[in-house]
């Protein structure tokens, strides 16, 4: 369903390599961590003093992560290309005709105007929660250099959302103590959270490091989550809400602003997990059948928190839409996530109720959906040398 999706089936299938690796099987070794991560370490060299391609690795790595090239994880390098390609900002959009409709009291009617606090309420925290969970976690433990390079990247696109969500509230002269505080005051936004934030704390303890099993396995475990419950699964019933108020010419604006958001984060999605397949690939002593167990009952959590959390912003049904079409719907991304990560699906037989979910991630920058797009970005202006 998702754009990005066939792309990581081919890596992943074609023997279970990702593409950008090496054919050797060199990268299977594990050869624990030597704490490359803040000084330059010069164990992963060759005689010739030059880091090898068979010494990089995703995590425990011994070669000078401060070195991108010789490439090995070029999936990762691609992302990071792809992601800057899409570069987008809030205020490209125009949000008028949202203002005028918000103002309007004939405008929306009390449950859609639910729904966009209560979707605003979960987001314009949840991408500083990713935000930090990339910058003070995951990026520390991950000894690859391509994939540290698109965590750059994606930190850069989280604030560009927090940046969007806080732009939709200014403009639409929402309270905002309301909207910044949900996540602590409405209940069902507040247990998403709480799910999230133990495997945001494991990868963010100053303590924590990576080069034994148990450890290994909680970051292993820590990214699942964040990839494929979070970003995978926390935000889709946000997203398919305000899309659908769009697709119903209603908060056009907001709903462009989803839609790039839609198209960046179900590339953090895929990149997420493309480094847990490749992390796999290199320590398959972590994939066991206990902690494949566990991970199939996080998902199974994951589903249910979020299932709560959409029928709390929509109890009456609205636009087309219920609460029990996004069970439905979870279930569908659920087993998707669990069949790209290589895990037996949960729940036989999930359609998907929302086709044209897969049409809103197809998201040209040209091409513009809603048409309320009024300036043209500008990536990089001419220099001037006089
Ligand atoms: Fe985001
Ligand atoms: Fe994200």
């Amino acid at each position: 369903m998702l754009q990005f999706d066939e792309e990581i089936n081919k890596q992943v299938s074609a023997g279970g390599v990702p593409s950008g690796t090496p054919s050797d099987g060199s990268f299977l070794e594990n050869t624990g961590s030597k704490e490359p991560i803040h000084s330059i370490d010069h164990s992963g060299e060759g005689v010739d003093g030059r880091v090898r391609i068979e010494d990089k690795k995703i995590i425990n790595g011994k070669a000078d992560v401060n070195q991108l090239v010789p490439f090995k994880y070029k999936w990762a390098w691609d992302k990071y290309l792809a992601g800057c390609a899409n570069h987008w900002m809030p205020q490209e959009i125009n949000m008028t005709r949202d203002i005028e409709l918000w103002k309007n009291p004939k405008g929306l009617t009390e449950d859609e105007r639910l729904i966009i606090k209560r979707n605003l309420g979960f987001f314009v925290t949840a991408d500083s929660l990713a935000a930090n969970n990339i910058v003070l976690g995951t990026y520390r433990h991950i000894t690859a250099p391509e994939c540290r390079q698109y965590l750059l990247r994606q930190a850069f696109e989280e604030a560009i959302h927090t940046h969007a969500y806080q732009y939709i509230v200014e403009s639409l002269g929402l309270d905002e103590a309301e909207i910044f505080n949900a996540y602590k005051e409405v209940a069902s936004i507040r247990e998403k959270d709480e799910f999230l934030i133990p495997y945001i704390e494991t990868l963010t303890d100053p303590n924590f490091k990576t080069g034994d099993h148990v450890s290994d396995q909680k970051l292993l475990k820590s990214l699942i989550v964040f990839a494929c419950i979070m970003e995978g699964l926390f935000f889709y019933v946000g997203f398919v809400q305000i899309l659908a108020l769009g697709r119903q010419n209603k908060m056009t604006g907001a709903a462009e602003q989803y839609q790039y958001i839609l198209r960046d984060e179900s590339m953090h999605c895929n990149f997420g997990i493309d480094l847990i397949n490749q992390l796999k690939l290199e320590n398959p002593n972590l994939w066991t059948e206990d902690f494949r167990g566990e991970i199939s009952s996080l998902i199974q959590q994951g589903v249910e928190l979020e299932y709560r959390y959409a029928e709390d912003t929509m109890p009456r049904g609205v636009l087309g839409l219920d609460a029990s079409k996004f069970k439905e719907y979870l279930r569908y991304v659920a087993n998707r996530r669990c069949q790209q990560i290589g895990l037996e699906q949960i729940y036989d037989g999930a359609n998907n109720p929302f086709p044209w979910m897969s049409e809103m991630m197809d998201l040209k920058k040209e091409r513009n959906f809603f048409e309320t797009r009024v300036i043209e970005y500008q990536t990089g202006g001419a220099l001037n040398w006089e």
